[in-house]
């Protein structure tokens, strides 16, 4: 199959807060860089900027806020996201900034039997497995190490765990304040997110032991 003609893959991105990397992969699907159909955002937080973002790319929104107008359990709230996400037939869940833990029976409805992943990716901060949670930046910059950076994995069934699919590496000994770590990070994601979600869903790949293998074009 030509990339022509070969089908879009349907990702749902999750995200919570600022939506940067959902803004990045929204300009590279745009500009015809991210072979993905972006059916829908998914976001917790009623006041979240990536909202905006997504009126302004006209991608339909499913917001579940986990709080309002009551508090909801993580089983009741992922199961109203997953009942929305339905009519889109997402093959992909692409989380971008997503403050929230999925459980390991959300997970399971993304399993791929044949590849034995998850249908499920995200972008970290760190260079993983170094300082995983949140925060990662201010980790590092607290911590004083020279290098920091961004990792793209798939995720597993604990906290920062999947297979790292892409990492990005950079030097962290002349920034001034963690604002300027941050800065440089994200613009180091924004490139990194769609370039590597780009491959997955492009390139041949399959995962041995934790190491992901990345094998010819698809087609080729
Ligand atoms: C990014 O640093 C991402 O790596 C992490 O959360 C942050 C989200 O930022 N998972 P944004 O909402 O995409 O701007």
């Amino acid at each position: 199959m030509c990339a022509q003609t070969r089908k879009q893959i349907a990702i749902a991105v999750f995200a919570s807060g600022r939506g940067s990397n959902f803004q990045a992969l929204c300009e590279a699907v745009k500009r015809g860089e991210l072979q993905a159909k972006i059916e829908c955002l998914v976001c917790n937080v009623s006041d979240a900027p990536a909202l905006e973002i997504a009126k302004k790319y006209k991608i339909p929104v499913i917001l579940v806020d986990h709080k309002k107008p009551k508090a909801m359990t993580r089983m009741q709230h992922e199961s109203t996201i997953l009942e929305k996400l339905q009519k889109y037939k997402i093959q992909w869940v692409v989380l971008a900034g997503y403050m929230r833990l999925l459980t390991p029976e959300f997970l399971q409805k993304f399993w791929d039997e044949k590849k034995k992943v998850f249908n499920v990716v995200n972008i970290h901060p760190s260079l993983l497995p170094a300082f995983p949670g949140v925060d990662a930046y201010q980790q590092a910059w607290a911590y004083g190490v020279k290098y920091t950076g961004a990792t793209v994995h798939l995720v597993g069934a604990g906290l920062d765990d999947g297979p790292v699919l892409a990492q990005s590496p950079f030097s962290i000994e002349k920034c001034e304040s963690l604002q300027e770590v941050i800065e440089i990070g994200l613009k180091i994601e924004h490139g990194l997110y769609p370039k590597t979600l780009n491959q997955l869903f492009t390139q041949k790949w399959e995962i041995l032991g934790r190491r992901t293998v990345w094998k010819n074009k698809l087609g080729n």
